[in-house]
């Protein structure tokens, strides 16, 4: 049985190296998820694939069916995510094109669908939530990057903002005295609804840029391109490499 999900961020809309079997559509009771998802085989290993974004990429960062993607991978036998995502960085180690496996998060989004423990069937629950990431999928890929000599951070806070747009100058420095690492906009509730419905969640993130304010001047789309570029080739790498040892 499929046990292994990746779900692709900006930059990654598919794997490479993925020998695709099948398609599958699932219906959810939260309505659509992102895309179809793609089901294969990497080293003869089972590997199911979302794209987060949709496919084409086309899904903005608050608009993501978050709760229908968690129900769908749960629905299909996922036990275990690598959620893969391109951040800003904010701490000196963070620079453009780095890998980071983080292990806190701070949410500063709003206004999303978060729990599938809504309250609507009379009951209320609490999740515990101390350590948002799962220990044995971080370990493994801080295994995986050490097998690959690839470079990562092995720690970090993700800070999850609303987006669609970037930062000012000052959330990234009012993050920053949080005690953010990096930045991004997917995170959460993408990681909640993972240990809500019982499965292991870990994030691979990529520096895509510095965060607002932390160089002269503006963020171009084009920096944020040429950093993913070289991002999300060793972040395939480190997969790969993850999946073969899984
Ligand atoms: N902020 C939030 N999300 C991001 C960024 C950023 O600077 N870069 C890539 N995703």
């Amino acid at each position: 049985m499929t046990t292994l999900a990746i779900i692709g961020g900006t930059g990654l809309s598919q794997l490479a190296d993925l020998k695709i079997i099948r398609h599958e559509t699932v219906n959810t009771p939260y309505g659509k998820p992102s895309a179809d998802f793609v089901i294969g085989e990497i080293h003869n290993k089972s590997v199911i694939f979302l794209a987060r974004h949709g496919n084409p990429h086309a899904i903005p960062p608050h608009k993501i069916n978050y709760r229908a993607n968690a129900w769908a991978l749960k629905h299909l036998g996922v036990q275990d995510i690598i959620a893969v995502a391109a951040v800003g960085g904010i701490t000196a180690e963070m620079i453009p094109a780095a890998l980071a496996i983080p292990d806190q998060i701070i949410d500063y989004s709003y206004s999303r669908e978060h729990t599938v423990f809504d309250g609507e069937d009379g009951t209320v629950t609490h999740v515990d939530f101390t350590f948002p990431y799962s220990q044995k999928l971080r370990a493994g890929l801080i295994t995986a990057a050490a097998t690959a000599n690839l470079k990562v951070c092995p720690i970090g806070t993700y800070g999850c903002t609303q987006g669609p747009r970037l930062e000012t100058a000052a959330e990234i420095a009012r993050m920053e005295r949080d005690g953010c690492d990096l930045v991004g906009m997917t995170g959460m509730p993408e990681a909640i609804l993972a240990k809500e419905l019982g499965m292991d969640y870990a994030a691979l993130a990529v520096m895509a840029n510095w965060g607002a304010g932390k160089t002269e001047g503006e963020i171009t789309m084009a920096e944020i391109e040429e950093n993913l570029h070289h991002g999300m080739a060793n972040a395939a790498i480190l997969l790969q490499t993850f999946i073969a040892a899984y």
